[in-house]
């Protein structure tokens, strides 16, 4: 075949080739979702029924915020108390705690004065809405098996108020490391099934992370940056002992250029919490979602809604 021939051959290859490929440069790398205590805008955050909406919907990953029950097992729970988001002050009237460890006004039950036995008692729905009545805690074990039944969704389990529990006597992080290392979430193949990225707003937890379960990727959480804004030695330091940052929106809509340092630093971007319920100056949470991953330029967001997320 002569070069000609091969051209004439290659070209027809090549723009079908260009076709598939040219939209797909254009769009860049892959954004992620995560979909934020299942689809909490639609079902009751971290019930059974908002992982299983989450999973229906597409989300690439679920996220499992972590409490520890008083016989040391890990449950989902945003909270360190129960209050908000179960009836246990009905079913457990008397158990509320004596301790000045909340802030907050009033009484509180904290999940870890109760067995999880004790916990499976309460109703985990019925505050979001009559039709979720019956929807009872979950366990982080319960999480793991309903993720792992549909390969290629992950994990994003957060490690809540770890001083908390090590102020009353209780390793949060090894009893995670633990659970992770019983089931091997840990593991390169299950990694690939399952991915999974753990996320703490405690430094020293994630730290400790880094040496624990130096393969599972590690995200800190920013509530705030520090005064002056989020600087490049910071970033640099971050990247020592984490894959990512994980700031509250707003703090990246003041401070924009914090994407592209975090880029430069290897670390990725994950912002949190989008939710049509709570919309800031945006037609639509698809619109700020939008917004966020294709002008500001971050790799992955956390929100209620994930049916929403611009693909
Ligand atoms: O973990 C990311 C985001 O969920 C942090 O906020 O309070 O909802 O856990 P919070
Ligand atoms: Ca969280």
């Amino acid at each position: 075949m002569t070069n000609s021939a091969a051209l004439r051959v290659t070209w027809p290859v090549v723009t079908a080739l260009a076709t598939v490929w040219l939209p797909l440069a254009a769009a860049g790398p892959a954004k992620t979702l995560i979909a934020h205590r299942g689809a909490s805008g639609q079902a009751p955050e971290h019930s059974r029924a908002a992982y299983e909406l989450a999973m229906a919907q597409g989300a690439d990953f679920v996220e499992q915020d972590l409490a520890v029950t008083k016989d040391g097992v890990l449950i989902c729970l945003h909270d360190d108390t129960l209050e908000r988001t179960s009836n246990v002050a009905e079913v457990f009237p008397d158990r509320f705690t004596r301790e000045a460890i909340i802030r907050q006004p009033g009484r509180h039950w904290l999940a870890n004065d109760f067995t999880v036995d004790e916990l499976r008692r309460l109703d985990t729905g019925r505050w979001f809405g009559t039709r979720f009545a019956g929807q009872r805690i979950v366990t982080f074990q319960e999480a793991i098996d309903l993720v792992r039944s549909k390969p290629g969704t992950g994990l994003y389990p957060e490690l809540k108020s770890p001083p908390l529990y090590t102020g009353r006597g209780v390793d949060m992080v090894g009893l995670f490391v633990a659970q992770v290392k019983k089931n091997a979430l840990d593991a390169p193949a299950s990694l690939k099934t399952t991915p999974m990225i753990v996320q703490s707003f405690d430094e020293p937890t994630v730290r400790r992370l880094a040496q624990e379960l130096p393969s599972v990727p590690r995200v800190l959480l920013l509530g705030q940056f520090e005064s002056g804004g989020m600087t490049q030695a910071r970033l640099r330091d971050i990247r020592t002992f984490a894959d990512g940052i994980g700031p509250e929106k707003r703090l990246i809509a003041a401070q924009p250029d914090v994407v592209a340092n975090a880029h430069a630093a290897g670390l990725t971007v994950t912002a949190w919490t989008f939710a049509a319920k709570s919309l800031e100056g945006h037609a639509s949470v698809r619109s700020e979602m939008a917004h966020f991953l294709d002008d500001l330029g971050i790799d992955a967001l956390f929100t209620n809604d994930p049916d929403q997320f611009p693909r």
